[in-house]
């Protein structure tokens, strides 16, 4: 498969995202052909990436003066503390805004590192080079950054476009199922969000998709990086369309909030049972025909995670998961704010909800 580039437009940055195979050993011609130069460099890499591919990535960058620092992920290293860390050596090391910050690894690592990048002398280069599926097909794209606080997920952070994006699709290799299977949550969002042709692609090839198979794997990545292409250079600061990509995420980031971003739902786990949830809530109401609902329903059975809710939580849980529902960054009002399944390419936006009515909801999934 050839290597892909996406370019994104935005109002803030232009910049590429590179997808292929092998492309951390190339890394020095391509920030070449990108002309991103500098010259200090620090790499903020993810402690579980396998050695071969950080030696590669240090041994490309050797020219530059290099800094790593390593960081073992977890939602707990969201939080200022991590960001203090890195500003420390950036300033200890005497960067400028002219030299870069690398993040290497998933999700996690790269919210905080482009967080810190964002704010360290008001925005240092940034080149966000994710390791995870679910980091290159949703988070190393479109800007948000942040850190989570005791009131929630994200809740502090920035808009912050990176400079450059590479996806070396190999790096997936290494990734434990349960991480594809995540990073697969966020491939499905995109389908149902983009249309019926591109969720029959998924549901036709789920399997080899899974497994990595070329060129499906690479075919699911760059639909899902086209998708939030369209939908950030509309909205880059989410006023109002790029809720969009929100699909399920308004219960999935309250079902990790309320078990404390355990282990014992990742995020992308989280973000099945909230497209789930969506989905239920959309047919409940009337928007969703039930023929709809069961096609959604049936390919969520078939992702190979267990995903009844009742196994996660108790009935006497739903007041936290409420809780966490109305602090959620979309809301404007003493309602609640979700993003619904009309059809497949059909999604309703800012559909205000009383909590009362949600509850109830909730209490009935966890029969
Ligand atoms: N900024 C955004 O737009 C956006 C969008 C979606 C999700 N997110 C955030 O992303 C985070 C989740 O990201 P994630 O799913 O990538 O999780 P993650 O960063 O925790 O990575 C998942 C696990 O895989 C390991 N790992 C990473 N690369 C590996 C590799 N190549 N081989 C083996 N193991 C590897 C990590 O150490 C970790 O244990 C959440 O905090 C979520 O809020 C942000």
């Amino acid at each position: 498969m050839k290597i892909n580039e996406i370019k994104i437009k935005t109002n803030s940055k232009n910049y590429s995202i590179i997808i292929g195979r092998n492309l951390i050993g190339k890394i020095d011609k391509i920030l070449t052909k990108s002309k991103i130069d500098f010259e200090k460099c620090l790499i903020v890499a993810d402690k579980n990436i396998p050695n071969r591919f950080k030696k590669v990535l240090y041994k490309k960058l050797r020219k530059k003066k290099l800094f790593k620092i390593e960081i073992l992920p977890s939602e707990n290293i969201k939080k200022y503390s991590t960001i203090d860390k890195i500003h420390k050596l950036l300033f200890q090391k005497r960067f400028n805004r002219t030299d870069c910050v690398i993040s290497f690894g998933g999700g996690i690592i790269g919210d905080v590192v482009g967080f810190a990048a964002s704010i360290f002398k008001r925005g240092i280069k940034f080149i966000n080079v994710p390791s995870t599926l679910l980091s290159q097909v949703d988070s190393s794209i479109g800007g948000k950054t942040g850190v989570n606080n005791e009131y929630g997920k994200n809740l502090i952070g920035s808009f912050y476009q990176p400079d450059l994006v590479i996806s070396d699709v190999n790096i997936l290799g290494s990734l434990p199922k349960r991480e594809i299977i995540c990073g697969y949550a966020e491939i499905f969002k995109s389908s149902i969000i983009n249309n019926y042709n591109n969720f029959n692609y998924l549901e036709q090839n789920l399997e080899k998709i899974l497994k990595l198979k070329s060129p499906y794997i690479e075919k699911s990545i760059l639909k899902s990086c086209n998708l939030k292409k369209m939908v950030v250079e509309k909205d880059e600061s989410e006023k109002s369309f790029r809720k969009i990509l929100n699909l399920g995420h308004t219960f999935a980031h309250s079902y990790e909030s309320t078990l404390g971003f355990s282990k014992k739902l990742n995020h992308g786990e989280a973000v099945i049972l909230g497209i789930k949830s969506a989905a239920e809530f959309s047919h409940n109401i009337k928007i969703l025909p039930k023929k709809k609902l069961n096609i959604i329903l049936n390919h969520i059975n078939k992702i190979g995670m267990d995903p009844k809710i009742y196994k996660f939580f108790k009935k006497k849980d739903t007041d936290k998961i409420i809780n966490f529902m109305k602090s959620d960054k979309k809301n404007n009002s003493k309602n609640i704010n979700l993003i619904l399944i009309k059809d497949f390419g059909k999604i309703k936006l800012n559909f205000h909800i009383n909590h009362i009515i949600l509850k109830k909801f909730l209490l009935n999934s966890l029969n």
